[in-house]
């Protein structure tokens, strides 16, 4: 995830068995006593991961509890994201004033099958993944940049994107993608300058796809 955001956005990835730690008092609160005992770790080691990219930011240990949506609160004049998968977790943290927002998903590598494809893929994505080169699962690179994308979009704008709401084309050659909102949904939202494209970058291995976008905060686009 390092290479796949800027360098004024700290990333701290965590792998097994790496994944272990404490949760604040307010992030317990958050997730409560009846969660699975996976969940429970995938949630802590999302916490982690925060506690060290806002160290490697210079900034102190404090709680990222979750609000009612599940979206992460961070702390006043910063910005992130955490994503989770079996066996990778990552957080990312920026301060607000040079970062608008930031995005990150993994998924596992590996087909989605052809009626989840048309849940997640518009037709020109549809279109798009059968002329990619092979060896590579598009449509988990489609859904992956959708996840990411909907992380940049709902901290500033706050309202509801779906996998239809965004137009992803995949550039293999710089392993970039490009998110176009529907204007529709730009139309509709309650905020000034609400992003109309995000851009972002991709990594693909046998195991993992990973998608990661930031928005600069001077840009405001
Ligand atoms: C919220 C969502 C994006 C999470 O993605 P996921 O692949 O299920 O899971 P990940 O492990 O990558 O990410 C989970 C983390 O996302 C974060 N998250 C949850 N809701 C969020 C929101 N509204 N905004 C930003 N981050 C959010 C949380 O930190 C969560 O981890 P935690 O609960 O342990 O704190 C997904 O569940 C979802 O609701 N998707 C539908 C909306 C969408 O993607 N639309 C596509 C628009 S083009």
């Amino acid at each position: 995830m390092r290479d796949l955001l800027p360098p004024a956005v700290a990333v701290a990835v965590a792998e097994p068995p790496d994944w272990d730690g404490q949760l604040y008092a307010a992030e317990a609160a958050c997730l409560g006593d009846r969660v699975v005992a996976s969940r429970r770790r995938d949630f802590t080691a999302g916490r982690v991961c925060a506690r060290r990219a806002m160290a490697m930011l210079g900034l102190p240990p404090v709680a990222v509890p979750a609000g009612a949506d599940r979206s992460p609160i961070w702390p006043p004049g910063t910005v992130g994201t955490i994503t989770h998968t079996r066996g990778y977790c990552a957080a990312a943290v920026g301060r607000g004033s040079e970062i608008r927002a930031v995005g990150m998903d993994a998924e596992q590598h590996r087909e989605l099958s052809p009626e989840v494809r048309r849940l997640i893929c518009l037709p020109e994505e549809e279109e798009q993944a059968d002329r990619l080169p092979p060896g590579v699962s598009w449509p988990t690179v489609v859904f992956s940049a959708k996840e990411t994308v909907y992380k940049v979009w709902h901290p500033i704008v706050g309202s509801w994107l779906g996998f239809h709401d965004a137009l992803v084309e995949v550039d293999p050659a710089t392993a970039t993608f490009t998110a176009r909102i529907a204007p529709a949904q730009v139309a509709a939202a309650s905020i000034a300058h609400p992003p109309t494209v995000i851009t972002g970058r991709f990594a693909v291995d046998p195991h993992l796809v990973r998608t990661a976008a930031a928005l600069a905060a001077d840009l405001g686009t």
